[in-house]
């Protein structure tokens, strides 16, 4: 059962109070958002509690107030009727008020398959001053992937704390702790799920040699940076509530991080006023602090992605040159492969009889036990056997059946997972080929291999899983804005971590092999520190473009989504050093993205009355996107500025690449002469074409090349036939 982690879990409010009296029922979390902290003196608790008294029935107001937001931004969380939260929204000074939601949480060979080998030249002393802060579930502190041996002093710029509860103890590698879960009594910085530890250990964790699991992709684990601290922020119990997300922000940004990595994802798309991982990653880069978002895990439909605020970097996921294959042998001697991470070092060894789910149940219809449906099982007719299953199964549950391997179909992901028991996924023609051995013989066997790493020489593609763009809130900024390795990954896990896994060895469990969008973000963030260890004056926005226009590009020809699947490419962390050109966007033209935004989608204006707009292909942004009217010819203009941080005198000539076909494009001027270093220039990109049919993506490159630099920017002008299209295409890779 190829499971990812942010996948399957159910969305229920966030409710913090469990003894609620009769009174209090129908009260649920809403978060006001009150923008900036203003400049002069003020005590933002205070406020809250008095804007809290003017709304809510006295016998509740002091209950009622659950955060204040202080440190880096204004707002707070309340458990509030409906009818408080109505006047709570007509209160001067509140942006938005918006229902607490849940959103969900979402090696080694990927690093070297990247380019950035152990080998590779870092700047060590200023890789050390920066600190990379983590928001997920927490991480395992005593992991050999976080000791500080070898670390001098804690940067004296940190002004955060190890606030990780009890047993917890930070160290000069990770800096800094923080719990917002309530979950459970005390508050906990470890982490029980390992998804934090895993993602923390991606973008710094340390070179830890012999990593492996259970022998399977054996190598060095190790993060893109790491000589870099870590501050972790546990958001997830394991669902996330914004209500914790925000207060991560909110301490992240004050405490002094430098870079954000957010491996969650939200459940449904929403305007950016109401958006806990937008607000928050707003006045991160207030401060100059860049948030590496996961694109989410709900592709390969167009528009699967769920966020999209233009001041993240979005990361979706790709697989390496690596990938693990799970093999059976049939009682006639044929092999099949499939996918599954078999760790069991003594499942090789006889073949065992090969049952079929709708012949072992007692209880079941065929239908249900064909699938191996949870409980249609018979103990006594599978155990010590191995049972083949039409659809992905509770693999916990087909082990308590004491069946000792599990054959299945699985036709949604391709790749491989850890698995309870010797398991195997099969695509439906290999499948064929198991039913039709058995029905040729009475005594039918197989046997379930030990997995092993094959070299995959297509990689990378776009892992199916990985979610796509266009945003339906935002069909003209490009999303997702690059791709990395998440597929398959070893890093640190936490030993705690249970489901499918505590029936394994204990001592297996060190290092875990995961998938998702969860880990390709970890790996930017990880780059992202990495440039700035060799850049420290750069802005968020310049790392972004760095990592953006040096990405490799994607052979377009194989996904139907183009660029909506990969953005600007796959990260290629040494040439992002040195880009030559970065398009840098500034704090004020986010703003007017956002006011633009919050007035077209009905939702309510971030600042004031005179929120200036911008339109969002207009943006100082690495790419270039516009969606256009079908069946009506346009034009479309891309006003542009570029940054030279290459060589001081320099020329950079522009050239379009890709598909021309019916179109006109244009860069004006299409020579830039840069005589100094930081100096600006302003060019137009117009693309004019005749009227498109319905769902057409035109695609392009924009490449300014001077002779050694090739910034790359794509260009999408594309159509979709109707709305209803965007929520129902599910096309694949072909
Ligand atoms: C699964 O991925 C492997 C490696 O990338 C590839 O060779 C194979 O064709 C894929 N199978 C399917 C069904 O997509
Ligand atoms: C891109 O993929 C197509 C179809 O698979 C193939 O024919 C073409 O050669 C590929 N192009 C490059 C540059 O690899
Ligand atoms: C609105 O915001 C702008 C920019 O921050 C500021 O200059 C202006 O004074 C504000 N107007 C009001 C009415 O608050
Ligand atoms: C806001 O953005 C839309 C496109 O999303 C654009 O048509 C409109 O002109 C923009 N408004 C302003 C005032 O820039
Ligand atoms: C750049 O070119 C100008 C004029 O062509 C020259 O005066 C200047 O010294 C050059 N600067 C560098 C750093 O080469
Ligand atoms: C919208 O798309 C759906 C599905 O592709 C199609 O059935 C429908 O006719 C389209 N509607 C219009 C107005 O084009």
């Amino acid at each position: 059962m190829a499971k990812l982690l942010d996948i399957a879990l159910s969305i229920c409010v966030c409710i913090f109070i469990s003894s609620a009296s009769s009174l209090d029922q129908d009260r649920k979390v809403y978060i006001a958002y009150m923008g900036s902290l203003p400049e002069e003196q003020y005590s933002p608790s205070s406020h809250h509690s008095h804007i809290i008294k003017q709304i809510v029935d006295p016998s509740f107001a002091s209950k009622a107030l659950i955060r204040s937001y202080e440190k880096s931004f204004n707002g707070f969380a309340a458990y509030l009727s409906e009818e408080e939260k109505d006047k709570l929204t007509r209160i001067s000074g509140i942006i938005s008020v918006f229902p607490c939601q849940k959103s969900q949480l979402q090696t080694t060979r990927s690093w070297d398959f990247i380019g950035l080998l152990t080998t590779t030249e870092r700047r060590i002393s200023v890789e050390s001053d920066i600190i990379i802060g983590v928001i997920d579930s927490g991480i395992w502190p005593e992991s050999e992937s976080f000791s500080d041996e070898g670390f001098g002093p804690i940067p004296t710029k940190w002004k955060g704390a190890c606030d990780g509860g009890v047993n917890f103890v930070c160290n000069r590698k990770l800096i800094g702790a923080r719990s917002f879960s309530v979950k459970g009594g005390e508050p906990s910085a470890r982490d029980t799920v390992g998804h934090g530890t895993h993602t923390a250990s991606i973008a710094a964790g340390n070179q830890v040699s012999g990593a492996n699991y259970y022998g399977l992709a054996n190598g060095i684990a190790r993060g893109g940076v790491p000589s870099s601290r870590l501050a972790v922020y546990k958001v997830c119990e394991p669902e996330c509530p914004d209500t914790n997300i925000l207060s991560a922000f909110d301490h992240a940004i004050a405490d002094g991080v430098d870079i954000i990595t957010i491996s969650i994802s939200h459940h449904d798309p929403m305007e950016l006023s109401f958006d806990a991982i937008a607000i928050g990653a707003f006045h991160a880069i207030e401060r100059g602090i860049l948030t590496v978002n996961s694109a989410g895990n709900n592709g390969p439909g167009l528009s699967s992605i769920r966020s999209y605020a233009p001041w993240i970097l979005h990361v979706g996921a790709s697989d390496t040159d690596r990938k693990i294959v799970a093999k059976m042998l049939l009682g006639n001697n044929l092999i099949l492969a499939g996918n599954a991470i078999n760790g069991f070092p003594s499942s090789d060894k006889a073949l065992l009889p090969l049952v079929y789910g709708k012949e072992v149940t007692s209880t079941c219809s065929e239908n249900d036990a064909r699938k191996c449906l949870v409980n249609c099982l018979d103990r006594n007719l599978v155990e010590k056997k191995v049972v083949l299953c039409d659809e992905s199964p509770e693999l916990e549950f087909v082990k308590t059946t004491g069946a000792l391997g599990c054959v299945y179909r699985d036709t949604r992901y391709n790749f491989s997972s850890i698995t309870p028991l010797p398991s195997i996924a099969l695509t439906t023609d290999s499948m064929n080929v198991v039913k039709d051995y058995k029905s040729s013989t009475t005594l039918s066997e197989a046997l379930i291999l030990k997995s092993e790493p094959i070299f995959n020489p297509r990689a990378p593609l776009v892992a199916p899983f990985s979610a796509r763009g266009p945003s339906i809130f935002m069909p003209d900024i490009l999303k997702p804005d690059v791709i990395a390795p998440g597929v398959e990954i070893l890093a640190a896990f936490s030993p705690m971590a249970s489901s499918s896994h505590d029936l394994l060895d204990k001592s297996a469990t060190k290092f875990h092999i995961m998938s998702g969008t969860s880990m390709s973000c970890p790996h930017v963030a990880g780059v992202a520190a990495f440039i700035k260890s060799f850049h420290p004056e750069w802005s968020a926005s310049a790392i972004k473009s760095a990592i953006m226009t040096t990405a490799w590009e994607f052979n377009a020809s194989i996904y139907y989504e183009a660029e909506f699947a990969y953005g600007s490419g796959h990260i290629f962390p040494l040439k992002a050093l040195n880009p030559g050109l970065v398009y840098e966007t500034s704090i004020q033209d986010y703003l007017r993205i956002w006011c633009n935004v919050s007035q077209t989608r009905g939702g309510v204006i971030p600042i004031n009355s005179t929120c200036p707009m911008m339109t969002p292909k207009d943006l100082n942004y690495p790419s270039m996107t516009y969606q256009v009217e079908i069946k009506k010819p346009f034009k479309v203009h891309f006003p542009r500025t570029v940054t030279n941080v290459g060589q001081p005198n320099s020329t950079y000539v522009a050239f379009v690449e890709g598909d021309l076909s019916n179109l006109l494009v244009s860069v004006e001027p299409n020579t830039l002469e840069f005589t100094t270093l930081n100096q600006q220039m302003n060019f137009v990109v117009t693309v004019t074409g005749n009227a498109m049919k319905g769902r057409t993506i035109k695609r392009m490159s924009l490449v300014w090349f001077d002779g050694s630099h090739r910034v790359r920017s794509p260009i999408v002008v594309y159509s979709l036939a109707n709305t209803s299209d965007v929520e129902t295409t599910q096309s694949r890779p072909s």
